[in-house]
Parts: structure tokens; sequence; C-alpha cells
């Protein structure tokens, strides 16, 4: 039997963690070490799994030391549009929006025309405007964007919007919904022929565990 191993990225800390690991399981992989150890090896199926940051996972699987990851459709969309996306995993669902104070009084993107916006998805957000004749300045921040209109730094945000409660919070009001995105399944573009073998296993039984939880 060869000893080749399919690695897979997954997000090491964050919303999808839980969920990325529950579908691994429910496909009947073990994974014996916890995510403190950011590389782990399945007894009974050839996986390798690392433990990742979200956003560096494009740029593993470009480079092609990682053949697989399980990520947002968000990620993809702002720095990996040339990693293959493929099946679409039911969970993690959320929209990138454009939020602005309650107090703004808000008619259309026309409203936004010179202002600043505070985000983490610089190129989602320049590619929405620019399609919308909208120029805008960017402020690139990597979390807690939210707050950003409360203590002067920008006039609008845009961020993931999941519940609304961190919109809400913080005396927000989402004025634009830019894309809806789930976790995906996310191949490189240089996985070898041998890996691509075991992908398609995998991907078999995750299609299994998809059909089974509709
Ligand atoms: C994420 C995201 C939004 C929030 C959306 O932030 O950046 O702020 O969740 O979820 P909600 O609509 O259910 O409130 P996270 O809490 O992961 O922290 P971070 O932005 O500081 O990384
Ligand atoms: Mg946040």
């Amino acid at each position: 039997m060869s000893k080749e191993k399919l690695r897979i990225a997954v997000q090491k800390s964050g919303r999808l963690f839980e969920d990325s690991i529950s579908i691994l399981k429910d496909a009947g992989i073990s994974i014996d070490n916890g995510k403190e150890q950011l590389k782990a090896s399945s007894r009974n199926f050839p996986l390798e799994v690392m433990y990742l940051r979200n956003g560096d996972i494009p740029q593993y699987l470009r480079d092609g030391v990682v053949d697989v990851a399980i990520i947002g459709e968000n990620v993809l969309i702002e720095k990996g549009k040339d990693i293959i996306r493929g099946e679409k995993l039911g969970f993690s669902k959320c929209k990138v929006s454009l939020a602005v104070p309650k107090s703004f009084n808000y008619s259309s993107i026309k409203d936004l025309d010179g202002l600043k916006i505070a985000t983490s998805y610089p190129n989602t957000v320049n590619e929405f405007l620019k399609e919308k004749g909208i120029s805008a300045e960017l402020h690139i921040i990597n979390g807690s964007v939210e707050i950003a209109p409360n203590i002067g730094l920008a006039d609008a945000i845009c961020d993931i919007v999941s519940s609304g409660s961190t919109l809400f919070k913080n005396g927000l009001k989402e004025v634009e919904v830019m894309l809806k995105s789930e976790a995906v399944l996310a191949i490189s573009p240089q996985i070898s022929e041998g890996r691509k073998a075991i992908l398609e296993k995998l991907q078999f039984r995750m299609k299994s565990v998809l059909t089974a939880r509709t």
C-alpha cells in the first residue's frame, strides 16, 4: 500500500474549526491529536491534518504545501481566486456586507462615495465599489472591524455578518450584502495524481455525510 497521505488544512481557531473536525469525524476519519500539535495524522485514512490561520490557507494551497482545505468561500474570493473550489459543505454560512452607523441616512451606495471604509476584505470591497463606480478610502484592519466608526477611524465598515449581533452591539446597520458564503472544500492547483485519488475518496465520504444531513 502506498504511504502517500493527503494533506488537508483546517482553520486553527475560529468559527470553522468545530464543524470542520465534525465533518471529518462523520466521514469516519479519526484524528488523534488536538490542534495544539498543529499537525495530526489519521489512524484510519491516509490524511494529515494541518491547523492553520484562515488567511494563510490560500497561499499554502497555491504553493502546493497543502493539497486541500476546508475554508470559507469568502476567503477564496478575497485572496484565492486561482484556487479550485470543490463541494460546498453546508456550514459556516455568512454574508460579507457593508454597514454604517444607525444614524447614517443611507439611501444608496452613492452615499459612500469619497468616504472611509474599514475592512479586512480590501479586494472584495474594491471590486464591488469599482463595479458601482464608487471610490472610497479603505482602512485595512484584521479584526474588531465594527469598532472603527465608533472610534472615528472610518465612516462605514465591510465585514462578515453571521447572526448580526456584532453589528447590533456596535450600533451599526447592514446596508449592502456584497456576497454570501459558506464553508467549501478548496483544492490546490498543484495536487499530485496520487493525492487526487485519495481526495476523491474523501469527497465521496463527505458527499455521503452531506446527503445524510439534509
Ligand atoms: C467575526 C466577523 C464579524 C462577526 C460576525 O468576528 O469578523 O465581526 O464575527 O458574526 P455575527 O454577525 O454573528 O456577530 P470574530 O468574532 O470572529 O472576531 P474578529 O473580527 O476580531 O476576528
Ligand atoms: Mg469581527
